[in-house]
């Protein structure tokens, strides 16, 4: 799906607040970007105007987006529905008029509009589908699950497809691939204004599925909280770039890893089967419920299941409120024979937990696919009993 660029002109900070969070809450991914820095290159595909003050340079501000972005979907927000002011947005070039504060459900559904608008007049270029990877705690499998992903997307649909690491200090995407960059997601955030086809293709390294790398920070503390509204601006660069881009996101919630999770069709939440997984993962699903990040494209996936369960999967989606998209079982010999070598499991051969980074592969080129039998469940009272005394 595409990820639309969505620009707000207001002068009221409440205002951009209120329409931002309704943004991000859609099912369509939308990145925000701001009126005060200059941007030549990223066109917006949605502008939200602010109609309510002066009207007469708000119809300007139409006029003149209109002129910079033709295709663009423009809604104009007002205090009343006057059939005057309609009529002078739309002659300015509106497609939509809102009155304060905008009815959720109508306002997603113009979103949905441009969004079709959009695929149908730019259906030629690529259009990103962008994947983000991200840990219920540190050692769930988000590296493993996301770089086998990549790979195996990369072996069955040859696309255009990146992985970027997005952790802070020495990621290991490219350590788990066998590849050693020369440069990392650093170089692309700290040349941003140059950051065109040609250049990225310098800094990034092609594994020889056919996928390709933005390699990890070699820095300990970035990126880092400043960085935020840099890889925002990566991800959109990136989006016209690649027909899929997939994100090492950690499992630490920052201001980067917040970027991720706005511009993602899909978070893909890593869990195992353990009390500090599960507990981890709800708290984790509470905060991107309260960042306004839409719920509907969380999915959750269980690494390293092996009977028996320390926690039956049925009363993991209970705990969750999300059912197990994906169950990968555990392998240790298999999956460290594969990190130790630099070769992805993909391409290794016949195990169990190949055959299931296939199935879920599959699925995500082709969601309509057959989900996987569920695992039998095993109720296992004490570490049930310890879940519930921790909430
Ligand atoms: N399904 C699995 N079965 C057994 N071991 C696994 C599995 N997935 C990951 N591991 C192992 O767990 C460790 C942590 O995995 P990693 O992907 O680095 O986690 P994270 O990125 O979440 O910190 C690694 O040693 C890896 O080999
Ligand atoms: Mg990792």
């Amino acid at each position: 799906m595409a990820q639309l660029v969505g620009l707000i002109v207001s002068e009221d900070e409440a205002f951009k607040k209120h329409i931002e969070r309704l943004l991000r809450s859609g099912a369509i991914p939308v990145s925000v970007i701001d009126d005060r820095l200059p941007r030549e290159g990223t066109p917006p595909d949605l502008v939200i105007v602010d109609t309510r003050g002066d009207a007469s340079s708000a119809m300007s501000n139409i006029e003149r987006l209109r002129a910079r972005a033709q295709g663009a979907g423009i809604f104009a927000v007002a205090l009343t529905t006057d059939p005057d002011l309609i009529l002078q947005s739309m002659r300015a070039g509106a497609n939509e008029f809102f009155t304060w504060p905008p009815a959720e459900e109508a306002f997603h559904g113009a979103v949905r509009r441009t969004a079709g608008r959009r695929e149908t007049t730019q259906g030629a270029g690529p259009v990103a589908t962008t994947l983000v990877f991200f840990g219920a705690k540190g050692g769930a499998g988000t590296t493993t699950v996301s770089v086998n992903c990549g790979v195996e997307l990369s072996r069955l649909s040859k696309r255009s497809i990146v992985i970027v690491d997005l952790k802070p200090g020495l990621g290991e995407v490219a350590l788990f691939l066998g590849v050693r960059p020369r440069y990392s997601l650093l170089d692309a955030i700290d040349n941003l204004h140059r950051l065109d086809r040609e250049f990225l293709r310098e800094l990034v390294i092609k594994h020889k599925s056919g996928l390709e790398i933005l390699a990890g920070s070699d820095q300990f503390d970035r990126p880092g909280a400043a960085d935020g509204g840099a890889i925002e601006e990566l991800f959109r660069l990136l989006a016209r770039q690649y027909e899929y881009i997939l994100v090492d996101a950690g499992s630490q919630i920052n201001s980067c890893t917040v970027a991720a999770l706005y511009t993602a069709d899909t978070m893909f939440l890593v869990a195992n089967p353990d009390v500090p997984s599960v507990r981890n993962a709800q708290r984790l699903l509470d905060r991107v419920r309260q960042l306004g990040a839409c719920g509907e494209r969380v999915r959750v996936l269980l690494n390293r299941a092996a009977e028996p369960y320390p926690i039956p999967p049925k009363q993991i989606e209970g705990a969750l409120g999300h059912p197990i998209h994906h169950t990968f079982p555990s392998d240790y010999k298999t999956v460290s024979a594969a990190l130790n070598s630099g070769v992805p499991l993909a391409l290794t051969g016949n195990s169990d937990i190949a055959a299931q980074f296939d199935r879920f592969t599959r699925r995500i080129l082709d969601p309509t696919a057959e989900a996987p039998s569920a695992q039998p469940a095993r109720r296992v009272r004490p570490a049930l009993e310890r879940l519930a005394s921790l909430w």
